[in-house]
């Protein structure tokens, strides 16, 4: 996730894309750039590092007088952290700046190649440019732009200027967002609002297939098939501060609202469901390597281990192959048993978690081949590990994971199935069916989501609580785990996560009317059977019983309905990821109902970079 700012008016440009790309930094802040006309043409300063690193270059030259410009602050996808893959990208006299993903640049990248164009970075971005300029040879500008898009597969927000019409900035939209914002004999484009609401609240969202061609006169909002709307903006009721966060009261709130996109970016083009595959340079991992493992070995801490845990029972059932899971900070000291035929996996969001990135040396060290799931581009678990598969989940600003915590299942997800695949395993039927299943997910979570008021309330029930507990059993016991440590450290309630088969060899004594019990219960499969008599284990000791479950049938398992919430249907493996929406949400409810800080929660940090 990145973001992207234009601006074009009377006033100078640059300080005020400077001052924009602040407000955009919690989308991105590896590098950054901006482009502007001078008299002399077009100009393009970019660096990595933060925007304050781009403030001090641009000062050191006299300050543009430009009155159109455009600006980038990226989280970096294709090409890691460093200067020449920094936006803007430029082709010839056109340069711009883009949020997303492109599927197809690799073609893309080949076919222009042959035309004769020449690549100076490693981003996907930058064929988009090049694409532009070559339509650009024989349409005008605006043309140029909106045949060349129509070559893109992917997501993409776009701002693009030319020096041929000075003072216009074209975006473009498709599935990444974008905001214009109206002022006065001035315009405005952005990611979100948060860019330019210090100047407008007065803004239009684009949707999907839409254009808008922005001057200092005025703006015309091209729809689908380059046929004028005539949308009108709306006055936003938001406060600059809300904006960084979309409207949305807390961070967490909002990235909780951002898994179905966290889910569709991570998995977009890299699996083929009509041959049921994997595409395989998803996990970078060499030809052959898969089926020449003997065992996994898993290391990580946090919701990143619950993520580990949750892909054992998807691996060893899916493709026979052993797999063992740690917690980093007791991986190395219990000396492993590693082999060069093993591989090992460190799961971590910021990738710059100590313990993880200490056992992941080690295993490196010890001869395995190591793969890293992370979120963060130029992290030093990406730059250790023999090959990196990135969820593309964007910046997450709250110390809870939530929409990470997603991305990473789906990622071990597409593993197990790869593994599946190479060891012949599974039929390419079925991995197509698990494929065209895994891309229902983001909208089975948007129904979860729009039925928070539900858990909202569930939750008010238990804000006086001192404990609780979190069962469930087989792959949604790492769930109940994460259902325990999202209330615990948003809440500081104790609660704890446990193996509801578990609760009669000593923790069922816990259990009164004054211990809320929440149950995780599949509809289907031999471990239901087993959790209903757990849960009647429980119920007739008095607890407080929650369930959260995929049944139809909220009521077969005789609680109160208002004490029961039912997901979507979907795989035992995917599971999962509709299960942990609702405890994120209960956790982050519970929390603000406690007046808790539910974004910087008292003695956390989004990253343990020590041991
Ligand atoms: C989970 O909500 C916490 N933020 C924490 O447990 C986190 O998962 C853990 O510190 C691991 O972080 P990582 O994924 O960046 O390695």
């Amino acid at each position: 996730m990145c973001g992207i700012i234009g601006y074009t008016g009377k006033r100078s440009a640059v300080p005020i894309i400077l001052e924009g790309l602040k407000l955009l930094e919690y989308r991105g802040y590896d590098s950054a750039g901006v482009a502007f006309m001078e008299d002399n043409g077009l100009k393009v300063v970019r660096c990595a590092g933060k925007i304050r690193h781009l403030e001090a270059l641009i000062s050191q030259n006299p300050q543009p007088r430009s009155t159109t410009s455009i600006g980038h602050t990226r989280w970096a996808t294709h090409g890691g952290p460093s200067e020449r893959n920094a936006h803007p990208h430029q082709s010839g006299g056109t340069v711009l700046v883009h949020n997303g993903i492109i599927e197809n640049y690799i073609q893309l990248k080949k076919d222009l190649m042959a035309e004769g164009f020449n690549f100076k970075s490693e981003t996907d971005t930058e064929v988009i440019c090049h694409l532009i300029c070559k339509y650009s040879r024989s349409l005008p500008f605006e043309k140029a732009v909106l045949e060349a898009v129509k070559e893109l597969k992917g997501a993409y927000a776009l701002a693009v200027m030319d020096e041929s019409e000075p003072g216009k900035i074209i975006g473009v939209k498709k599935d990444s967002p974008l905001a214009m914002g109206v002022g006065l004999d001035e315009y405005f484009i952005g990611s979100d609002a948060s860019a330019f609401l210090a100047h407008t609240k007065k803004a239009l969202f684009l949707e999907d297939g839409e254009a808008v061609v922005i001057t200092p006169e005025g703006y015309r909002l091209i729809g689908p098939g380059g046929v004028l709307s005539n949308r009108k903006p709306v006055v936003l009721q938001w406060t600059p501060g809300m904006a960084g966060k979309d409207g949305y009261k807390h961070y967490m709130l909002k990235e909780i609202h951002e898994q179905p996109h966290a889910i569709a970016d991570t998995i977009r083009g890299r699996i083929e469901p009509e041959k049921g595959e994997v595409t395989t340079s998803s996990f970078g991992m060499p030809e052959g390597l898969l089926e020449s493992r003997k065992k996994v070995m898993i290391a990580a801490c946090g919701t990143s281990w619950h993520a580990g845990l949750a892909a054992r029972y998807m691996i060893e059932p899916l493709a026979s192959v052993p797999v063992e899971v740690d917690i980093a900070s007791e991986y190395r000291y219990r000396s492993p048993v590693i082999r060069p035929d093993d591989l090992f996996i460190s799961v971590t969001q910021s990738g710059e978690t100590a313990d993880t990135l200490a056992a992941q040396k080690l295993a490196k060290q010890s001869g395995a081949f190591t793969l890293s799931i992370t979120n963060v581009t130029g992290s030093t678990a990406a730059r250790g590990a023999d090959a990196v598969f990135f969820t593309r989940s964007g910046p997450e600003i709250g110390v809870a994971s939530t929409k990470t915590f997603s991305a990473q299942l789906a990622a071990m997800y597409l593993l197990s199935i790869s593994f599946a695949r190479a060891l012949n395993k599974i039929t390419a039927e079925e991995s197509g069916a698990m494929l065209q299943e895994l891309m229902c997910i983001p909208d089975k979570i948007e129904r979860i989501l729009n039925q928070k008021a539900q858990l909202e309330e569930m939750g008010k029930k238990f804000i006086k609580k001192d404990h609780f507990l979190f069962l469930g059993r087989g792959i949604n016991y790492p769930v109940a785990l994460e259902g325990a440590l999202k209330l615990k450290e948003i809440s500081y309630i104790h609660a704890e996560g446990y193996a509801a088969g578990e609760m009669k060899h000593g923790p069922i004594a816990l259990i009164d009317k004054d211990m809320p019990v929440l149950f995780l219960i599949p509809a289907r499969g031999a471990l239901k059977e087993k959790a209903l008599s757990n849960l009647e284990e429980v119920k007739s000791r008095n607890a407080d019983i929650l369930i959260i479950t995929d049944s139809e049938d909220a009521r077969e398992f005789g609680a109160a309905p208002e004490n029961v919430f039912c997901v979507p249907g979907t795989n035992p493996y995917l599971l999962p990821i509709l299960m942990a929406i609702p405890l994120q949400l209960l956790a982050y409810y519970i929390g603000v109902h406690r007046g808790c800080d539910v974004d910087q929660p008292r003695n956390l940090a989004k990253s343990v970079t020590v041991e």
